[in-house]
């Protein structure tokens, strides 16, 4: 067993192993403990299950296809519901299938009521939310409120209309600067780079006035002083939850209000990351205004019956901010991007799992916990590139590659450790078979508009949402019927098919299936953190009976004897040594 050491710097008392963290604590009731005592996870299983639940991430796109047309879609995912029963997930996140022109894969709505035919139609997503409550599993969509389509009917009526009109007042139109209206009305960028404006045409052909796309500019901006557009997605909550939706992932829940003086900003804007807690707040992200909009949603949510939850997507630091969203009137959870971006080392995981569950223990809320998104290059991946180093946006054949070994080796661990925190764990498709990003992609095959936006500098996204591989042998690796598949699969894709895996002792989906189910044995959800060591390279907490170790370092380290190992992310070598980058569970 490695000795016992100093804490790295938290404002938490280093008399470490005296402090238990639970995600369903306030500070005041965070309990002083003897060394030796650790609290039994005997509370029954709450009423409020997204406290405690695996949330599995559907990107429809790339998970099922059912037609053969290479994009999958939502029968594909219903013929593929009884995976996820297996794996032991507790609900499903469907990123969106609305009918879109798909200027940003789908997060560029133009009716929010309804299915693209891409992914089939209104009675699909009926069947698809039937079938899973029929299996136990609950599901969530994705609400896109901060910009509609620029082929939503409301943008359409608001070029047509006069500047000052009550069409256009719906979106975030404003005069240019210079002298005739040229330049942009202030400096902010897109998130996929360029300007954050786009001028109009005039009906006349005049150049005309620049509206707002934080991100891309086929996704206007909305403007939420507007009280018809608060109207209008309360209704289209409504329209979602009447049809059995158990929550909604709100997508850039931080952007949707803008500080009044649209102010430049002259920090660097960096894409789909939070910003600096060393620099002022930005004007388009995490103002106040956004929690009114929250309180409002989570009456309607209320009066329905269940526990339906909103899940804030809130790139907000610090871990303070963020824990806003999830006051006891607003939101249900936010993901937790900085555990995320934390870097592979037993002090930065020690410090963010502290923080994380201090922050949302002090609002009442569960703590969440995700490795991986449609946003960001798998954790397989990313843990194999040089601890420490930023996560680049994308990767391209002629970047450095990451180390695949090391990087699924470091990504087992990482799981691992994380199914073992006390909250709610989001996990993202494939990521249980072990896939790596397609690092190697061919660039005219790209899709995400950062790559032409950001004039070629930054590869974006598509090489975490290429199909999926279900079977090693078959066209598309099983993903659909035909060949085809929207983003090319590399061949590497065969080894990781979940043919291949099923049964196999050792396989990573056999790790993630038997972690889900001694998370829920143990009750490790609802549990709570209790540090034993943290060290330069190893970490070691109890969760109720349960002992979690990850070793960072090179060195292998014992663990006492007498110990009986339920799981470990790498064979041990022998029995009691934890080699480098292994997490282990056992009773003491
Ligand atoms: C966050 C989504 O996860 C991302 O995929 C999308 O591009 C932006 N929001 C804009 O909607």
């Amino acid at each position: 067993m490695p000795a016992t050491g100093r804490l790295p710097s938290t404002n938490l008392p280093d008399t470490h192993g005296e402090y238990v963290l639970n995600s369903q604590q306030t500070p005041s009731s965070i309990t002083e403990l003897p060394q030796t005592s650790v609290p039994p996870n005997d509370q029954p299983e709450p009423a409020q299950w997204w406290r405690e639940a695996v949330i599995y991430q559907i990107y429809p796109r790339s998970f099922a296809d059912g037609n053969g047309d290479g994009i999958g879609d939502l029968p594909g995912i219903t013929a593929r519901l009884d995976h996820l029963v297996e794996l032991g997930a507790d609900a499903i996140w469907l990123s969106p299938f609305y009918p879109s022109p798909q200027a940003d894969a789908g997060y560029d709505v133009a009716d929010y009521r309804g299915v693209d035919p891409l992914f089939g139609q209104l009675a699909d997503a009926d069947a698809l939310i039937g079938a899973a409550h029929t299996r136990g599993l609950r599901v969530i969509v994705d609400l896109v409120p901060n910009h509609t389509s620029a082929a939503h009917p409301w943008f359409g009526a608001a070029l047509a209309a006069a500047p000052g009109s009550a069409e256009r007042q719906r979106y975030i139109f404003r005069d240019g600067r210079g002298t005739t209206g040229e330049e942009p009305p202030n400096d902010w960028q897109s998130v996929f780079g360029g300007p954050a404006w786009t001028r109009v045409t005039t009906p006349d052909g005049q150049p005309g006035q620049w509206y707002l796309h934080l991100f891309d500019p086929g996704q206007p901006d909305l403007n939420w002083d507007r009280p018809e557009v608060r109207a209008e997605f309360l209704d289209i909550l409504r329209f979602w939850l009447d049809r059995g939706v158990d929550g909604f992932r709100v997508d850039v829940a931080h952007g949707l209000i803008k500080q009044a003086d649209l102010a430049d900003w002259s920090y660097p804007q960096e894409p789909l990351s939070g910003e600096g807690t060393d620099r002022p707040r930005p004007p388009m992200w995490d103002q106040d205004g956004v929690h009114d909009i929250y309180r409002d949603w989570r009456e309607v949510l209320d009066s329905y019956p269940g526990e339906r939850i909103l899940v804030a997507e809130a790139w907000v630091q610090p871990a303070e901010r963020l824990a806003a969203y999830v006051r006891p009137d607003e939101m249900h959870q936010a993901f937790n991007f900085e555990y995320l971006e934390a870097a592979w080392t037993a002090p930065a995981q020690y410090a963010v799992i502290t923080r994380s569950l201090e922050a949302t223990s002090a609002v009442d809320a569960p703590t969440t916990w995700v490795l991986s998104n449609h946003d960001v290059i798998r954790h397989a991946s990313r843990l194999g590139l040089p601890v420490g180093q930023t996560r680049p946006n994308g990767i391209g054949a002629d970047d450095p590659q990451p180390d695949g070994t090391l990087g699924l080796r470091r990504a087992r661990a990482a799981s691992l450790l994380m199914l073992a925190l006390p909250g709610s764990a989001y996990l993202y498709q494939g990521e249980e078979l072990g896939l790596p990003e397609h690092t190697t992609m061919p660039d005219e095959a790209r899709q995400d508009p950062t790559w032409e936006r950001s004039g070629h500098t930054r590869r974006g996204r598509d090489g975490c949402r290429v199909p999926i591989p279900w079977e090693s042998n078959a066209p598309s690796y099983g993903f659909g019927p035909a060949d085809r598949s929207w983003l090319p699969q590399p061949a590497v894709y065969a080894e990781y098919a979940l043919d291949l895996q099923r049964g196999v002792a050792g396989s990573t989906y056999e790790l993630y299936r038997t972690a889900l189910r001694l998370r829920r044995e143990h009750g490790l959800g609802r549990g709570s953190v209790y540090w034993l060591t943290s060290q330069d390279d190893v970490i070691t907490f109890r969760n109720g009976e349960l002992t979690v170790l990850t070793n960072f370092g090179p060195e292998a380290v014992s663990l006492p004897a007498g110990v009986t190992i339920l799981v470990s992310s790498a064979p041990l070598d022998p029995e009691d040594h934890v080699p480098t980058d292994v997490t282990v569970w056992y009773h003491a």
